[in-house]
């Protein structure tokens, strides 16, 4: 079994689609610690129900190297193989990245490479696009900006709120997460420049 990492500060609905996944025994994978820089972070709450190992620092007022080289070692200690940010809502400090090379994923809900950043959604929406969406792809030192797994799109119709886009693009990330994680997991994979090859990247 490989061992999961998974990092959240709020409601956690993409760690819970990814537990289902391994439950269901569509990733090969265990949840060796839920982590979360928000001790009552909804999703943390959660992963304890669960009987899931948890760990958990209040990262207000720490300093960001500090509060991130103690959850390295937290995610080291459990001998974590890949690194799920899953509503992570902190920048990650270099060294951190470091620690870890093409190891930590993120979901992000754009099309990226637009609308990196916060409220995506809601700047998809007020921009007008026609078709919005979700990413999974690697962290690297720069904001929403590594090398992408996986995409899947979503139309934006003439009734949406930014509401109503976020729900319909959300319900896609529970299902892009997992399908990520499964390709990374079971068959080969490599990166050249920024493009992520692996072996089959549609039709998830
Ligand atoms: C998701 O929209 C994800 O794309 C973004 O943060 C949100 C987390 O939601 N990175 P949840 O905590 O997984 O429900």
């Amino acid at each position: 079994m490989r061992r999961l990492g998974i990092l959240l500060s709020g409601r956690g609905s993409n760690f819970l689609a990814i537990a289902r996944a391994i439950q269901a025994g569509e990733i090969p994978a265990e949840i060796a610690i839920v982590a979360s820089n928000k001790p009552d972070a909804p999703g943390l709450v959660a992963a304890r129900e669960m009987g899931l190992p948890v760990w958990s620092r209040s990262s207000r007022g720490v300093p960001r190297d500090q509060f991130d080289q103690e959850l390295a070692e937290v995610l080291a200690s459990h001998d974590v193989e890949l690194i799920c940010l899953a509503g992570y809502m902190r920048l990650l400090s270099p060294a951190f990245i470091q620690r870890f090379p093409q190891r930590i994923l993120n979901i992000h809900p754009s099309l990226l490479p637009a609308f990196p950043g916060l409220d995506a959604q809601e700047q998809a929406w007020q921009h007008g696009v026609k078709i919005a969406g979700c990413t999974v792809h690697f962290v690297d030192e720069h904001l929403d900006n590594g090398p992408i797994v996986l995409q899947a799109a979503v139309p934006v119709l003439p009734e949406d709120t930014a509401a109503t886009l976020s729900a319909r693009i959300l319900e896609q990330e529970h299902k892009l997460y997992p399908a990520a994680l499964r390709q990374l997991l079971t068959a080969p994979w490599r990166i050249e420049g920024r493009r992520w090859l692996g072996g089959e990247s549609v039709g998830y």
